[in-house]
């Protein structure tokens, strides 16, 4: 491989690593998934979920007869929840979703539990993200917390950059043009 070669090659991969990093921050506002009585238990899982506003939340049914139904909602929001209100439930494998463009909380109930404490919230804000209230309380599933996954596709892509910055001095050092240089390109 001569020096040019590689500085593309270099290049390439350091450009890979920041695609990595802007699909990674997009992703981030995509969709937030509700699971509906998973496991037959009588509750939306998680039952506070954070999104970007525009952002879409999906819950999915995981045992039968429930719906969601709107409690409250933000003053000029319409949202009303799954299509015929309290009269009808749906059973499992059923999808539903919802793209929230107005700013503030949702809350909402599952008509048959909704006294065993079936209810849930969303809540709409600028950064999807909890608020970092520090303590925050709680025993939440970590993947659960609002953090998304795909943050850490940023770190990723940050220590792949580092990695191949250290790789390319490397070489640069070996085996670039220099006076001195006695080996490499001949
Ligand atoms: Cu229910």
């Amino acid at each position: 491989m001569n020096r040019r070669d590689f500085l593309r090659t270099a290049g390439g991969a350091t450009a890979l690593a920041g695609a990595v990093g802007a699909s990674g921050t997009a992703a981030a506002q995509s969709t937030k998934e509700v699971a509906v009585g998973p496991g037959g238990s009588l509750v939306y899982e998680p039952a506070t979920v954070y999104v970007q506003q525009g952002g879409t939340v999906k819950w999915v049914w995981e045992s039968d007869g429930h719906n969601v139904v709107a409690d409250s909602v933000p003053e000029g929001a319409s949202w009303e929840g799954t299509e015929g209100g309290d009269g009808q439930l749906y059973d499992t494998g059923h999808e539903y979703e919802h793209t929230f463009d107005t700013m503030g909380e949702y809350t909402y109930y599952c008509t048959p539990h909704r006294q065993a404490g079936m209810v849930g919230t969303v809540v709409v804000n600028e950064t999807g993200q909890p608020p970092s209230s520090g303590g925050g309380g709680g025993e939440v599933d970590p993947e659960h917390m609002g953090v998304p996954i795909q943050a850490h596709f940023v770190g990723i892509a940050t220590i792949l950059a580092i990695v191949v910055s250290v790789i390319f001095t490397f070489f640069v050092l070996k085996y670039g043009e220099s006076p001195h240089a006695s080996g490499g390109n001949r």
